[in-house]
Order: structure tokens, then sequence, then C-alpha cells
């Protein structure tokens, strides 16, 4: 039994990741003993901006750049080790990676050249319909741990087991590769050996990670649960077939981590002041034009891993309202709200019209047929025209800024307890609960 009385927080994104969540865990880090990655890889991007440096990391938990409290990527997770490998030497590179703090499940997944190979060989046979997907391997990694074909970090070890685990597997998915797709796989022997090193630079780190969460929870130690991507991109609770392969919102968190759900004490959710999406799927507030061009160079709407430009819409709060109701949300970080500074008018989307003869009842609300034929009903703001970089408490914002929030506030009933001003640390604003009626 725990004593309960440990901080375990997760910070969730709201809407289709890239929501900043990196910096909203960066933020907290200095506050919890453990950061945990519970779910997702190489597909994550999270920005961390520390005096002026900048980083992006994909594996490692976001608090790893500056803050002393030990990083744990789960067993959720889905590994690719060359690029862990590379990140971990960046970091140490700049003297700001600690050996002892920083923890492996060897039960994560490993991502191996031919699910990145058949990530893209899928995408293609998908025509016009692309999820877009990063290419890193993701879906077909998962695909193969759902199907009892997955290789887990434990098995890079162990050299004899690797080879023929990976030969068995190798034996089919050369033929999909071939005979279906008529391309040429990479073969084992050119990938093997790199492996089995990685597997030996990493050994040091590797720890059974759900056994030492509840050491954690019974010595009273926080811990801080850092979800990537975002809960409209869940592979349950998102718009399918337009998902990723894991579950990032709350729920993920304990079937990521092994921790039990009565020991998580709050979940803050993190959703942008407008919204963004990169890859295919329904984005029922999207902008196109100039608007479109205006809001994603302002706001650097450019994917952190793959660099694609990212789709941009105004704030949907049908879709927050279904994300907030999931999570069980205690409090929102509300980000990047200098970036709608110079817009004359601002919308936001406050409910969906059906076409007549849909019943999203029957086939779903969030389902992606459903969401590509709504049609958005917008409330309309003024902008504030006015920069809010420098602002540090809520009454520093120009009036019309806090309409905007206290509407979204009011409308989720979820109070917003961080405004992000700016993409650097001290860049935002805190509010105590009680300055805050929702
Ligand atoms: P995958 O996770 O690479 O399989 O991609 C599936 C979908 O999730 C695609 O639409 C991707 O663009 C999207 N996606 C995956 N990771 C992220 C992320 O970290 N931020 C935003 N979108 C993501």
């Amino acid at each position: 039994m725990t004593s309960n009385s440990s901080r375990v927080s997760a910070v969730v994104g709201l809407q289709w990741g890239d929501e900043g969540k990196g910096k909203v865990v960066d933020y907290h880090a200095r506050d919890f003993d453990v950061v945990v990655r519970y779910q997702g890889g190489a597909n994550a991007g999270h920005t961390v901006e520390v005096q002026g440096e900048s980083v992006v990391l994909h594996h490692l938990p976001s608090s790893m750049f500056q803050s002393s409290a030990t990083g744990v990527l789960a067993r959720g997770m889905v590994i690719h080790p060359e690029t862990l490998v590379r990140e971990i030497d960046n970091l140490q590179q700049k003297g700001r990676f600690s050996e002892d703090q920083f923890k492996i499940s060897p039960h994560c997944h490993v991502v191996l050249p031919y699910h990145r190979q058949l990530d893209g060989l899928y995408e293609e046979a998908r025509g016009n319909d692309k999820v877009e997907t990063t290419r890193k391997g993701i879906g077909p990694c998962h695909g193969d741990k759902t199907s009892y074909w997955g290789i887990q970090m434990k098995d890079l070890l162990h050299e004899t087991r690797f080879r023929e685990k990976v030969e068995k597997c190798f034996s089919w998915k050369s033929r999909l590769i071939e005979d279906v797709f008529q391309e040429s796989p990479l073969e084992p022997e050119k990938f093997v050996p790199s492996y089995l090193e990685y597997g030996q630079r990493l050994s040091r780190y590797m720890t059974d990670t759900t056994n030492y969460l509840q050491e954690c929870l019974e010595e009273d130690r926080n811990i801080l649960m850092e979800g990537a991507q975002g809960t409209l991109l869940d592979v349950d609770m998102g718009s399918y077939p337009y998902v990723t392969a894991s579950n990032p919102f709350v729920g993920g968190v304990c079937s990521g981590t092994g921790v039990p759900p009565a020991s998580l004490t709050d979940v803050e959710g993190v959703a942008k002041a407008y919204s963004t999406r990169v890859g295919g799927g329904p984005l029922p507030t999207e902008m196109e034009g100039t608007l479109l061009q205006k809001l994603r160079e302002k706001g650097d709407e450019f994917g952190s891993t793959t660099g694609r430009p990212r789709r941009c819409g105004w704030l949907d709060l049908v879709a927050l309202q279904y994300t907030a109701q999931i999570n069980g949300l205690d409090s929102i970080s509300f980000t990047k709200l200098d970036i709608l500074s110079s817009f004359s008018e601002l919308k936001v989307c406050t409910e969906y019209q059906y076409p007549e003869g849909v019943d999203p009842d029957r086939l779903g609300y969030f389902s992606e047929e459903i969401l590509e034929d709504v049609t958005p009903e917008y409330q309309t703001f003024d902008g504030w025209k006015q920069d809010i970089r420098d602002c540090r408490s809520y009454e520093d914002l120009p009036e019309k800024a806090r309409e905007y929030v206290s509407f979204v506030e009011q409308f989720l009933g979820v109070p917003i307890r961080r405004i992000g001003v700016g993409p650097a640390r001290e860049e935002i604003i805190t509010r105590d609960p009680e300055e805050i009626n929702t």
C-alpha cells in the first residue's frame, strides 16, 4: 500500500499535440523529484528554452535540461535507441545530464529500421488518406507490440536472444516489404550490431521503473507524469485513424507506468490559445489564406520533429470541453497567448452544427467522419494589439486579453492557472487559485 502523500501530477495535451507541454513541464520540474514520460517516442518534440538556449527533446523528459529531478522513460514508451543516445550525448556535451538520475524501463518496445520503413510504406499505400505520420515507426512498433512480435529494450542486452527475435520477425517482414511493397528492407546484419552497441550503452540506465515508481510512492516523493502528443491524437479517444498509436490522455498514465489510478493527485491540461494540427485528419476551425500564413509565422508553427508546417485554426472550445472532461482536469495552462496579440479580431468556436441526417450520438461526437462535416459556430472577440510578453500578472494583461482568457475559463469550468506569454521560461503568468472564479 502507498502512503498517499506523494504528489503525483499529470501534464497532458488537450489538443492535437504541440501545445507547449515542454515549457510547462520545465516550469514545474523544480517541485518534483521524478519526471516520467509514459507514452510516445521519437515522434514527440518537446522544446525547452532556458536563457536563450533551446533544446528539442524527443524521448527525454523535458525536465532533464535543467532540473535535478530524476528522468524516467516508463514502459509505455517506444524507443529508437540511436535517437535516444544522440539526445543523451547532446545533453552531456552541454553538461546537463546526470548519469545517476535517469532510468529506462526494460519493457519499453524498440523501434527497428523495418518499423520506420513500414511506417512510410503504409502511408504511401493510403493514397490521399494519409495520416501524415512523423514516419518515426511509431504505429508499426505498437502494431508489433500488440500482435506479440515486439522487441523490448531488455532484449538488446542478450545478443543471442536479440538476434533470434529479429531473425524471426524479419523472416516475414522482409517478405511484406519485398513482395507486397516491392522495396528492399535493411538486412539485420546492417543494424543488429549497432542496436547491440546502443543496448550496451543504455544498459546502465535500465531498471524496473514500475518497481522504482512504487518505491517513490512509498517514500512520498513527488512525481510528474509528462504526456506527449495530445488527447485528440489518442488512439482510443481521438478521431481514429488520424491519431497516434499510444494513449496521450490521462488514462495512459497508469497503463504506461504501473502507477495506480488512486495515486494521481492532480491533472493539468495544456491548451494553446488557438488550434494547430500537423498531419491529416479533421481540424474543424481550420484557417486558410493570409490569416493562416500570419498565425503560422507569428507562432512559428512548424513541426519540431519533422519541420512540417502546421495547420492552424481558431480555438475550438467544443473539442476542449471534450478533452477537459475525459482528462478530469484540475487546471489548465493556456499557452502562446502572445501570438494572438496582433490580431484585431479573434474567434472562438463554441458549437458545432451537424449536417442534416448526421447523428453524432450514433457515430460518436469526435469520430473522424463527424468532425469532417461539422460547421463551427463562433463567438467573436476584439483583439488587444499590444505586446504582452512583459506581463507577469493577470492584471498586467490588456482588458481584451483578460476577456478572452476569462471566456475560455468560464466555458470550460476549469481554472486557467498559467498563461504563456512568450517562449522563454520566465514568460509565464501564474495565478493563485483564490484569484480565479470559475
Ligand atoms: P505518428 O505518431 O508518427 O504515428 O503520427 C500519427 C499522427 O500524430 C500524425 O498526424 C502526426 O503528425 C501526429 N503526431 C505525432 N506526434 C506528434 C507530436 O508530438 N505533435 C503533434 N503531432 C504529432
